[in-house]
């Protein structure tokens, strides 16, 4: 057995979120294409002091979070309440708890473990940090447990630990159907890199709240895609001129009608040469999309000092996949 593992996955950017009017059990049927970015999060499983014996219970699983985002001011109160939460409600635990679920069950031997999950992605942030942990778990669990969980295995698990999770196992360019869980890669070799500014607001906004306020507006979609369509199948292979003609995100209206600072924001980078701007996934944070690595550091530099803005991270993508680090 393997006594330290570490995996890490990429978080994403939603470059088109489109999304229905919610289901029985208030979940949105999405028609998403996900970049995912070069920005990851590390996940370190190691066996736990107490671990050797078999009969040992599942909370023999402890976590802890380093954060380490771009927002210096945010990092020490944000890993204090990430660590006080319960362990159940963090995704990379269940994800932990998952496969050593499936190794127990198919008669393994699944010791306790200490995961240790060293943050960069914004918590809150709509770029699927948690998501991210929750893939890197998973890698790493695979590995940690020698649960012999084929790719398939792992995406099935990784659905049902959350919607934007099977993109951060992924990597690359995916279109996401279903609730944007059951992904497809679209990108390809010849893909080009797009350089990206996360721009982040001073707090988070929560998905569920946002879902609500799009749920009351009545502005999901009657009906959605169910095939790549004829415009974004270009996505694989747009430049950044290209990708910013197609950006297009249903939430970024209600997400700006529930935070003015989000106005201010956009408002800022309508004053820049930016050549693109979305909002990521449910937000807060906006993408804004540049030339090239030189123009990203230009604009970052340019909207780090409006009064809205928290901090930016220059970033590219499309990103690898979740996948096992050297120790
Ligand atoms: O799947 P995940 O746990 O990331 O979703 C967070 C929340 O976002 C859900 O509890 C739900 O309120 C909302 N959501 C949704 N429809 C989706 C994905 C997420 O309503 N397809």
């Amino acid at each position: 057995m393997t006594r330290r593992v570490i995996a890490s996955a990429p978080g994403k950017v939603n470059l088109v979120l489109w999304s229905g009017r919610p289901d029985a059990r208030g979940y949105h049927p999405l028609y998403s294409i996900f970049e995912t970015l070069r920005m990851r999060e590390t996940v370190t499983i190691t066996a736990s002091t107490s671990a050797h014996s078999e009969s040992r219970s599942l909370s023999e699983v402890s976590i802890h979070t380093v954060v380490d985002v771009a927002d210096p001011g945010t990092n020490t109160r944000l890993a204090t309440e990430i660590n006080s939460l319960d362990p159940h409600r963090n995704l990379a635990w269940r994800a932990v708890d998952a496969v050593r679920t499936s190794v127990k069950e198919n008669g393994g031997y699944a010791p306790g473990a200490a995961i240790e999950i060293h943050k960069t992605i914004p918590v809150a942030g709509g770029m699927a940090g948690g998501s991210a942990d929750a893939a890197a778990a998973l890698v790493a669990a695979n590995e940690f447990f020698q649960a012999g969980l084929d790719a398939e295995s792992i995406h099935s698990l990784a659905r049902s630990l959350g919607a934007d999770v099977p993109t951060c196992v992924s990597g690359g360019l995916n279109i996401g159907f279903g609730y944007g869980d059951h992904v497809t890669r679209l990108d390809t070799p010849a893909t080009p890199t797009h350089h990206w500014v996360m721009v982040l607001a001073h707090d988070g906004l929560s998905t569920p709240a946002v879902f609500r306020e799009f749920d009351r507006r009545g502005d999901g979609r009657s009906s959605l895609p169910e095939a790549v369509t004829q415009l974004h199948s270009q996505i694989a292979g747009a430049d950044a001129e290209e990708l910013a003609t197609l950006l297009d995100n249903d939430l970024e209206g209600v997400a700006r009608s529930m935070r003015s600072d989000l106005d201010a924001t956009f408002d800022a980078i309508d004053r820049t040469d930016a050549v693109g701007a979305v909002l990521s996934g449910s937000g807060p944070t906006i993408a804004v999309l540049a030339r090239d690595e030189d123009h990203a550091r230009a604009l970052s530099h340019r909207l780090e000092s409006e009064p809205s803005v928290a901090a930016t991270i220059v970033t590219a993508g499309p990103a690898q996949a979740a996948r096992l680090e050297d120790g």
